[in-house]
C-alpha cells in the first residue's frame, strides 16, 4: 500500500510535536453525501516543542469549507491549504482556537478509513492514520485531548447516534425529523481512538458494576434483526472486565460500554474509547451454527478490545513505533484471559500453531522486521504477526524471565506512572527493570533484531558421576537489512524426565536460575545437573518458553516417552507432534518409502490408545490437539525447499488414515 515514493519514516527523526490539542469540540451533521463537520480546537504550543514554529495539521483527501481563529475567519494569505494538509505559518505564540469546517462524503469512502457509510450505517475507523480524512489535525498518538461531540442526523437514517464516552444530552430538533446526540470522553486520547456510529441498530444490554463500584451500561449494537446473535458476545465482555479487575486490577472508567458490530469493517475490530466497532463476523454467535472455535474467538477478540482499554488508551503509543506495545502486551492479556476462561495447555498450543505457521514465516521471508521497527513508509502494513504475536510472546518471555511477582509490580507500577501518557517500550521495560532489580538492557535486543532464533542443544549422561550435562547454543539468521545477529535473552524452561517423571534438578551453574529455568544469554553456555539418578530425557522450552526454534536430537522412542511422562501438557503434545513430523517429512519426499511411516503410524496408534484411554476425558480440548497431526503446510516449512505437495498429501493422508483405523473403537 502507499507508492513508494512516500517519506521513510524514521524511529530516531522523532520528536515532540510543537503544538498541542488540549480539547476538541466536534459538531458532525450526517448526510450520506455531504457530512459538515465544524472542529474547535484549542491549541497550545507544546513546552518540548519548538517555540514559534509553525502550524501543519494533517488532511487526507479534505475540503475546507470555513476557518477561524479565535472566532474570527482567518485571512486566505495566512493560511495554505490542501486536501493534504492545513498549514499556519505564523501562529499566535500562544493558546488559541481553530475552528476548522470541512465537508465529507461518507458514501464515496470505499477505503473504510475515516468516516464511510455502508449497510445504511455511519461508522468510523481512524487507526492508525484516519481521522485526517475527517477534519484538519495533528493526527499523531502523542496529541491527546478531551473530546466533545455533538452528532445530528436524520432520526429515520440514524435513530441511534453514538460516540466515545458518557452520553451528556439528546433530543429532537423542533422540525421533528432530525435529532442529536452530544457524547462527551473525560479521558485524553488521541485522535486514533475517536469513533462514531449512526444508523438503524438493534442491541442488548446488562448493567454492570465494576469492583470499584462504578456502574456502567454494557450493550452491544448490531444490524437490525441480528440481535439474538450478540448475547455471546454481551457475556463474554461481563466476563473479561471482571477478569482484568481481578488479574490485572484494572476497572473500567465510563459509564458506558458500547460494541458496535458492522458488516463492513476492515480492521477486524477497533477499540475507540468506550465505543468498539468489530467486524460482525467476531460478534455474532448462532448457537445453531457456530463452532466451540467460533465461541473462543468471539470472547478472545472481544477481550482483547476491552483490554486496550488499558492497554493501548490510558496508555497509548508515544508513536507508530510503538505499536507492539500496545498490541503485543494486548495479545498476551487476552490470551491470558482464554488460558484462564478456558484450557491453558490448548490455548498455548493454538498460539503457538498460529505463531509458527504466520510469524516465523514472516520472519524467514522478505518482510522480516523486528517486533519494534525502525522504519516505515505506510504504518499499515505493520500490523503484523511479528508486531502482535511475537509482541506478545516477548512479554511472555519478560514474565517468565522476572517471575510472576515481579511482573505484577512492573505491570501495576506500569499504569501508575504512564497512565494518561503516551508511552515507549523503553518506558514500558524500566518499569520491570525496577520491579525486578534485574538489568534488563539486553532483553531490549526482542525489540531491535529480527530473525527467528534457533537454539541447538545436546545433552550428555555420566552414569558413575551420576551427572547430566547440557549443551546449549544459539543463533539468529540474517534478515534483510540485518545480516550479523547478536545473541538474545532466551529463557528455556526445561525439566529431566526420568522413566517415572521428573527428576529433581541441582545445578550451581550461574546460567540455572532454578525453578525449571535456564537463562541462554550467550552464544553457548554449559550446564551440569549432579545427583541425577537415572539417564534422563532433557523437556526443553516446556510452554514453549521462547519463540525460537529449538534442534534436539531425540530418538522416537525418547520422544514418546516424553509424551507419556513429561510433566509439561505443552511438550508432551510437542513430542508427539515431532515424531509425527519427522515420519511426513520422511515420506513427504517422492519417492519415499513408506514403510517407515506404516511403522510410526503403528507405534503412534498405540501410544494414543493408551493416552485417550487415560488421560482424554480429563481435558477433552487437549485430547482434540494431540489427536492433530501436523498440518500439511508445517511439513512443507520444514522440508523448506523442492517441496512436493502431492507427495505430502498423500504421506498425511496416509498417516492420518491409519491412525484413524487403529484407533476405532477407542475414540469416544
Ligand atoms: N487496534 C486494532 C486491534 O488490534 C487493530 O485495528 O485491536
Ligand atoms: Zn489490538
Amino acid at each position: 500500500m502507499r507508492n513508494d515514493d512516500a517519506p521513510l519514516i524514521r524511529l530516531e527523526d522523532y520528536r515532540p510535536s510543537d503544538w498541542l490539542i488540549d480539547t476538541v469540540d466536534l459538531d458532525i451533521d450526517l448526510h450520506p453525501q455531504k457530512t459538515r463537520v465544524r472542529a474547535l480546537l484549542a491549541m497550545r504550543p507544546n513546552p518540548e516543542g519548538q517555540p514559534g514554529a509553525p502550524l501543519k495539521l494533517d488532511g487526507d483527501e479534505l475540503t475546507l469549507k470555513s476557518l477561524a481563529l479565535d472566532g474570527k475567519p482567518l485571512d486566505p494569505s495566512a493560511y495554505e491549504v490542501t486536501p493534504q494538509a492545513l498549514t499556519i505559518p505564523a501562529p499566535p505564540p500562544h493558546d488559541f482556537t481553530l475552528t476548522i469546517e470541512t465537508e465529507i462524503d461518507p458514501s464515496a469512502n470505499t477505503k473504510l478509513m475515516g468516516l464511510y457509510r455502508s449497510s445504511k450505517v455511519y461508522c468510523t475507523q481512524c487507526e492508525a492514520d484516519g481521522f485526517r480524512r475527517i477534519t484538519y489535525f495533528l493526527d499523531r498518538p502523542d496529541v491527546m485531548s478531551v473530546y466533545t461531540v455533538r452528532l445530528e442526523a436524520a432520526k429515520a437514517e440514524a435513530p441511534v447516534l453514538l460516540s466515545n464516552g458518557n452520553l451528556v444530552a439528546a433530543a429532537e430538533l423542533p422540525d421533528g425529523d432530525r435529532h442529536f446526540a452530544v457524547w462527551h470522553d473525560p479521558h485524553p486520547k488521541p485522535a486514533y481512538l475517536f469513533a462514531l456510529v449512526g444508523g438503524a441498530l438493534d442491541h442488548v444490554r446488562q448493567d454492570y458494576a465494576t469492583a470499584d463500584g462504578h456502574k456502567v451500561e454494557l450493550a452491544v449494537y448490531v444490524e437490525p434483526g441480528k440481535a439474538d446473535r450478540a448475547g455471546w458476545a454481551l457475556d463474554s465482555l461481563v466476563r473479561c472486565m471482571r477478569w482484568d479487575e481481578q488479574v490485572f486490577g484494572r476497572n473500567y472508567d465510563l459509564d458506558v460500554f458500547n460494541v458496535v458490530a458492522v458488516s463492513d469493517f476492515n480492521m477486524g475490530a477497533m477499540e475507540n474509547k468506550g465505543l468498539n466497532i468489530f467486524n460482525d463476523k467476531y460478534v455474532l454467535a448462532d448457537p445453531q451454527t457456530a463452532t466451540d472455535g467460533d465461541y473462543a474467538s468471539i470472547e478472545a477478540i472481544i477481550a482483547h478490545e476491552y483490554f486496550h482499554n488499558w492497554t493501548g488508551n490510558r496508555v497509548t503509543c508515544r508513536d507508530w513505533f510503538q505499536l507492539c506495545l500496545k498490541e503485543g502486551l494486548t495479545v498476551f492479556r487476552d490470551q491470558e484471559f482464554s488460558s484462564d476462561e478456558r484450557s491453558r495447555p490448548v490455548k498455548r498450543i493454538a498460539d503457538v500453531r498460529t505463531l509458527r505457521s504466520t510469524q516465523f514465516s514472516e520472519d524467514a521471508g522478505p518482510l522480516a522486521h523486528p517486533v519494534r521497527p525502525r522504519a516505515y513508509k505506510e504504518i499499515n502494513n505493520f500490523y503484523t504477526p511479528t508486531v502482535y504475536e511475537k509482541g506478545a510472546e516477548v512479554i511472555r518471555m519478560l514474565k517468565v524471565l522476572i517471575g510472576d511477582e515481579a511482573f505484577k509490580r512492573g505491570m501495576d507500577l506500569y499504569f501508575e506512572r504512564c497512565d494518561g501518557t503516551a508511552a515507549t517500550i523503553e518506558q514500558f521495560l524500566a518499569c520491570f527493570a525496577e520491579s525486578s532489580g534485574k538489568d534488563l538492557s539486553d532483553f531490549t535486543r526482542w525489540y531491535e533484531q529480527a530473525g527467528t532464533p534457533t537454539v541447538t542443544a545436546s545433552g550428555h549422561y555420566d552414569a558413575a558421576a551420576r551427572r547430566y550435562t547440557l549443551d546449549l547454543k544459539q543463533s539468529t539468521p540474517p534478515t534483510p537489512g540485518q545480516f550479523e545477529k547478536s545473541p538474545v535473552v532466551l529463557p528455556i524452561k526445561l525439566g529431566l524426565v526420568g522413566r517415572q517423571g521428573d527428576l529433581p534438578l541441582n545445578s550451581s551453574s550461574n546460567a540455572y536460575a532454578g525453578d525449571g529455568l535456564v537463562v541462554l544469554d550467550d552464544e553457548a553456555l554449559s550446564i551440569t545437573f549432579e545427583d541425577v539418578a537415572e539417564a534422563p530425557i532433557p523437556s526443553l522450552m516446556r510452554g514453549f518458553s521462547a519463540p525460537a526454534r529449538l534442534e534436539l536430537d531425540l530418538s522416537d522412542a525418547d520422544l514418546l516417552r516424553l509424551f507419556s511422562a513429561d510433566s509439561d501438557s505443552f511438550n508432551r503434545w510437542q513430542a508427539l507432534q515431532s515424531v509425527a513430523t519427522r515420519a511426513l517429512v520422511a515420506a513427504g519426499r517422492p519417492g519415499a518409502d513408506r514403510a517407515a511411516l506404516a511403522a510410526t503410524a503403528a507405534e503412534l496408534g498405540r501410544e494414543l490408545d493408551g493416552f485417550l484411554k487415560a488421560d482424554a476425558v480429563a481435558d477433552p480440548a487437549f485430547a482434540a490437539q494431540v489427536l492433530r497431526l501436523p498440518a500439511p503446510a508445517d511439513i512443507a516449512r520444514e522440508i523448506g525447499r523442492d517441496v512436493d505437495p502431492d507427495a505430502i498429501f498423500s504421506a498425511h493422508r496416509g498417516l492420518s488414515g491409519a491412525i484413524g483405523k487403529s484407533l476405532f473403537g477407542s475414540l469416544p
